[in-house]
């Protein structure tokens, strides 16, 4: 029996870290043959080629250069690339991640050719559909013929909607694999005190959710609740592309510049990014990824949304949702060291990447 061919697809920044440990896991399966696929939906050095570098991957084996766009537009053009490259490779099985636009568009390209999808990260609702990562978690999980879970959640969220039971596997969480992976090197980096700061003295900041920053009245409010914040505690805040562009367009740089407790940074490499959450007193975000690594370190997580598709955060881990008129009374309770208790979920252990690896060699039968 031939090796089989699987494409990793990566796209976007919070796919490489999920990527990077089943790259790792099967390089060495003398049975798989691994295919880097970038759609180039992130494309600049610190939201693409330096994590690339930190985690230790190759260059990609193919690169889509799609770019960004409008969502259809974005979709679209990574349908139709990705279209092309399934069928001159003929992939055995296409690793799809997360929930970005790319995870879906490739998923629609790949079953409409009959090629099998495995969707990693698969199970996690919002249910909150004005998302757009909403709308391409349940395509993709509609459509891929595998899907491993993080959480027990995910498997209960598939089975009400209908999906047969023996499509998922709990694998448990990747990210963290990564995060177990480079814990020397992320410790090595020393970021924080590069940057002049001390252990558990500072608060990380990351916005880059439409719902957060896409209108104006809503950034000005934020940026002057972040200000307010930062009297209490400093707050380093790399910033999103997204939220740049918008602090830029609706003149709203200028508050945050000004703040004396505030620290504007370019988006940070993986390493010196975890370094600096790894010292950190608390998190203040609307990312998916942080609300997830700030429970499995035990570091106070505000998430300034709505909702959260990652549940276990909030029932078992450290992740409180917040808004603009409650963040204030959270961050005092963590100043006061009154913030909830908290534990690991079940299989978010550094060990996923290992059964993602089985689960696919024994849907295959793969012998070796
Ligand atoms: C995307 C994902 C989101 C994920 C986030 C993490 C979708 C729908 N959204 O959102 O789930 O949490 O990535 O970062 O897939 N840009 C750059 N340089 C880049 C990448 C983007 O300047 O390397 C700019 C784009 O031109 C665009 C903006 O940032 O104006 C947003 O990029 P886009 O890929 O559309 O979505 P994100 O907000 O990054």
């Amino acid at each position: 029996m031939g090796r089989l061919k699987i494409h990793l697809i990566s796209a976007a920044r919070p796919n490489f870290m999920k990527i990077a440990p089943l790259y790792h896991a099967l390089k060495n399966e003398p049975w798989a043959e691994t295919v880097i696929v970038h759609t180039g939906q992130h494309y600049d050095i610190n939201m693409s080629d330096s994590f690339f570098a930190d985690l230790e991957l190759p260059n990609p084996d193919i690169h889509l250069g799609v770019g960004s766009g409008t969502h259809a537009e974005q979709t679209a053009r990574v349908m139709m690339a990705y279209e092309k490259v399934c069928l001159e490779e003929r992939p055995g099985l296409v690793v799809v991640v997360g929930d970005v636009n790319s995870t879906m568009a490739c998923t629609l390209a790949a079953v409409k050719l009959g090629q099998k999808v495995a969707h990693l990260e698969a199970g996690l609702r919002s249910f909150d559909r004005t998302m757009p990562e909403e709308i391409n978690r349940l395509v993709t999980d509609a459509l891929a013929d595998i899907l491993w879970t993080p959480s027990i959640d995910g498997d209960q969220n598939l089975i009400n909607e209908g999906v047969p039971p023996d499509k998922i596997q709990r694998v448990g969480n990747i990210m963290i694999d990564s995060l177990e992976m480079l814990r020397p090197k992320i410790n090595e980096e020393n970021t924080f005190k590069k940057l002049g700061f001390q252990p558990q003295n500072y608060g990380l900041v990351t916005l880059h959710r439409p719902s957060n920053v896409d209108l104006p009245e809503k950034l000005s409010t934020l940026c002057q609740v972040l200000v307010e914040l930062s009297e209490l505690t400093p707050l380093i805040f790399p910033v999103h592309p997204r939220t740049r562009k918008n602090l830029d367009t609706f003149r709203q740089a200028d508050i945050l510049e000004k703040a004396k407790n505030v620290y504007l940074l370019d988006p940070l490499p993986y390493k010196q990014f975890m370094n600096l959450l790894f010292y950190s007193k608390f998190a203040l975000t609307d990312s998916g990824g942080i609300q997830e690594e700030t429970t499995y370190l035990d570091i106070p997580c505000l998430t300034l949304r709505e909702n959260t598709e990652r549940p276990v955060t909030i029932t078992q881990g450290t992740n409180r949702l917040v808004d603009l008129t409650s963040v204030k009374e959270h961050l005092l309770s963590i100043i006061n060291g009154d913030f909830k208790t908290s534990r690991i979920p079940e299989l978010w252990d550094g060990k996923t990447a290992g059964r993602v690896s089985a689960s696919i060699k024994s849907y295959f039968d793969m012998q070796g």
